[in-house]
């Protein structure tokens, strides 16, 4: 089944095609990241007008790209939270029209839930396993038992990882989005220069990293000649704390498999060291290539084949879901 993704949650537009949730056949994507960058951050306004000029063409260039007319695809799968409201409804409206012009069938994903089927495209799932999803604007800890079986953790209690990265930056001075800009500077830092961060512990598999954005501050304010080595600091600290987490909620739930997921896994530091460390423990660590830990369209339609064969539909009056919440809590097991 060749299923076509579209993803406009935040301020990417992507579009792809990808056949039995596993074959990539075409991913395309535009980006007002750049745009975005002269305010510091997203204008939701800036990006829903942004993906109405490009959605029609960026899936054109998808269905290019694959090969394959309109009639070649079989099934319409698209973002429907969380996320900005108007970026979201260009993509929900969008799949939703071309549905329904080519009679296929049309399903919602949820945003996080696609970002951990980026591992469907690197090879086989297996379940259970321990799913850590970072993004801008998330970052959860959750039991991944099978497909549609997720229950969370936990989660940051303020600040998701992106965005301790995306304010560390702009405190900087250094662009939007702030997490590649955080890591060039980082590994531009002197290796015999060190400065340290304190890393937040918070109770059972919570995070919090809004008080190490503010230790950064001072810490610059310090150090106004050490850019590089603060950076680096900042992307220690985010990194040590999730990976000490992660791996305790690992070891306390006996699960041996790591699926890591969303835009900060693509971290070059976070990458290496959850890996070394799961693997001195005999875990595995499982990470999409790095085009795919950001926004794509490729992990909506992975995601999106899953549901479908899970018998779920996009009803022609559902719109965004902007605040769904992802994963079910422990105590509300077994209670549908
Ligand atoms: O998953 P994503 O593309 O969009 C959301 O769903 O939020 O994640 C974007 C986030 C931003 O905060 C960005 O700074 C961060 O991922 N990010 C990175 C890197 N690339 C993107 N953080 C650290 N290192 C990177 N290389
Ligand atoms: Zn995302």
């Amino acid at each position: 089944m060749r299923v076509l993704g579209i993803e406009s949650s935040c301020d990417e537009t992507a579009a792809a095609v990808v056949e039995d949730g596993r074959r990539l056949w075409a991913s395309e994507i535009a980006s007002s990241a750049a745009l975005q960058s002269a305010y510091g951050g997203v204008v939701p306004e800036v990006a829903a007008r942004e993906h109405v000029a490009v959605v029609t063409a960026v899936v054109e260039r998808a269905l290019k790209t694959a090969g394959l007319d309109p009639t070649g695809i079989d099934a319409v799968a698209v973002t429907q939270g969380p996320g900005l409201l108007g970026a979201l409804l260009i993509g929900v409206t969008a799949a939703k029209s071309l549905a329904l012009a080519l009679s296929l069938p049309v399903v919602g994903v949820h945003h996080l839930e696609a970002h951990l089927y980026a591992n469907a495209l690197e090879g086989p799932l297996e379940f259970p396993a321990l799913a850590l999803i970072v993004s801008g604007g998330h970052t959860m800890l959750l039991q991944w038992n099978g497909h549609g079986d997720l229950v969370a953790l936990g989660e940051t209690r303020d600040d998701a990882a992106g965005e301790a990265f995306d304010k560390g930056a702009r405190i900087l001075g250094l662009g939007y989005p702030g997490g590649p800009q955080i890591e060039r500077a980082a590994d531009g830092a002197n290796a015999s220069d060190d400065l340290r961060l304190p890393v937040a512990r918070v109770g059972g598999y919570d995070f919090s990293f809004s008080g190490v954005k503010t230790a950064m501050r001072e810490l610059y304010q310090r150090h106004p000649d050490r850019r590089d080595t603060v950076a680096r600091a900042l992307e220690q600290a985010v990194v040590t704390a999730l990976v000490q987490t992660t791996l305790r909620a690992a070891n306390d739930f006996g699960l041996r498999r790591i699926y890591l997921a969303g835009g900060v896994s693509a971290n070059r530091r976070l990458r290496r060291e959850l890996g070394q460390s799961a693997a001195d423990q005999g875990i595995a660590v499982r990470v999409p290539r790095p085009a795919f830990c950001t926004d794509n369209g490729a992990m909506v339609a992975a995601a999106g084949y899953f549901r479908l064969l899970d018998g779920a539909r996009l009803d022609a009056f559902e719109g965004p879901r902007v605040d769904w919440r992802l994963g079910v809590k422990p105590d509300e097991r077994g209670e549908d």
